[in-house]
């Protein structure tokens, strides 16, 4: 059996909890093992949730408990965070995050750590919620020279972009819209002031060009300063503003990377990317473009990405499961109910 911690018990650490009650058995056949979560760490109790005998209040039970092999990480910030995914690491734990901050800040220290423990730091979470990049980057890409990554990586902008393009709202109004909808948070600088967007660039970056690439090396503009009256300009070009994050590999081998908001044709699908969705394209030197699109944001979806990477890290204890299927049977059918 493998047995997994939860740091934090917000929207996304909750979201996991549940995907992996209810998706026990499909997890089940994916790791030929039975995967229960043991330990949910937060300084709250919360004794209506259906989790409540799993809260405990001490990393350090969780630190030494030898059964716990998995601890999933979803506290975000860089203090606490980083203290215990340090110590479960040096403890032999594998560590599974959607902390953009902590792997944009620290990743490469983190990375290095798991290696020479012999276990995985996992980060499918960390950029575009549900959308699978990190993986695809690190792997189903990794024959290519990757030239350039551009991306719509924060929801909430392009949710209040979204709104002034189509209804015209202001940004004010737009930003008061997002946080009543819950997509921005009460204090939203984060978001508008492009530093989120910042920290998934420089996780993508670091990944397609293998060196660390710090938020504080790029240059980051977000969207308080766009008006209606530049969205009424862009629209006469026939163009969108979007804030994009950019990382682009120079002729001389260098990184450029930074985050602005840009004009984007109506020909580049990025302009169709709307409310809070988030798109990224990667250009590589074999494949040619690519691109992934979806829930950028939220629970459920989010939760997805960091169930995934517990699946790849309990595989991981056998290289052979790493990818496998049965053979069909009578529940194979090619006609679809819908069709029927
Ligand atoms: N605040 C982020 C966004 C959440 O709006 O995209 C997901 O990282």
């Amino acid at each position: 059996m493998v047995q997994v911690a939860i740091l934090g018990f917000g929207v996304v650490g909750s979201g996991v909890a549940e995907v992996l009650a209810t998706n026990e058995s499909q997890i089940e056949r994916k790791t030929d093992d039975l995967v229960r979560l043991k330990y949910i760490l937060d300084v709250r109790d919360f004794p209506e949730s259906p989790f409540a005998d799993k809260i405990v209040h001490d990393f350090s039970i969780i630190e030494n408990d030898p059964d716990v092999s998995i601890v999933v990480e979803t506290i975000g910030g860089a203090r606490a965070a980083l203290e215990f995914t340090r110590r479960a690491l040096l403890a032999g734990k594998s560590v599974v995050t959607s902390n953009k901050e902590l792997v944009a800040e620290h990743g490469c220290e983190l990375l290095k750590l798991a290696a020479e423990q012999g276990v995985s730091y996992l980060f499918e979470a960390s950029v575009g919620g549900g959308i699978p990049i990190i993986r695809p980057l690190n792997q189903c890409l990794a024959a290519n020279e990757i030239e350039e990554i551009t991306g719509i990586l924060n929801g909430t902008t392009n949710y209040i972009l979204t709104r002034m393009i189509r209804a015209g709202l202001s940004f004010d109004v737009a930003l008061k819209e997002a946080q009543q909808n819950g997509y921005a948070e009460q204090d939203p600088t984060a978001d508008i002031e492009g530093y989120d967007a910042c920290r998934k660039i420089c996780i993508l970056a670091s990944l397609a060009f293998g060196r660390h690439v710090y938020p504080r090396q790029v240059p980051t503009e977000g969207i308080t300063g766009v008006t209606l009256a530049d969205i009424a300009y862009a629209e006469s070009c026939g163009r969108k503003i979007k804030l994009l994050g950019r990382a682009i590999r120079q002729a001389d081998g260098r990184v450029c990377a930074y985050v602005a908001p840009h004009l984007v044709s109506e020909e580049n699908p990025l302009s169709g990317v709307e409310d809070v969705f988030n798109a990224i394209a990667v250009r590589g030197n074999a494949i040619g473009d690519v691109m992934f699109y979806g829930r950028g944001a939220g629970k459920l979806p989010t939760a997805s990405a960091v169930v995934a990477d517990v699946i790849d890290a309990a595989r991981h204890r056998d290289a052979k499961k790493r990818m496998v299927w049965e053979e069909g049977g009578d529940d194979v059918t090619t006609s679809p109910d819908s069709l029927k």
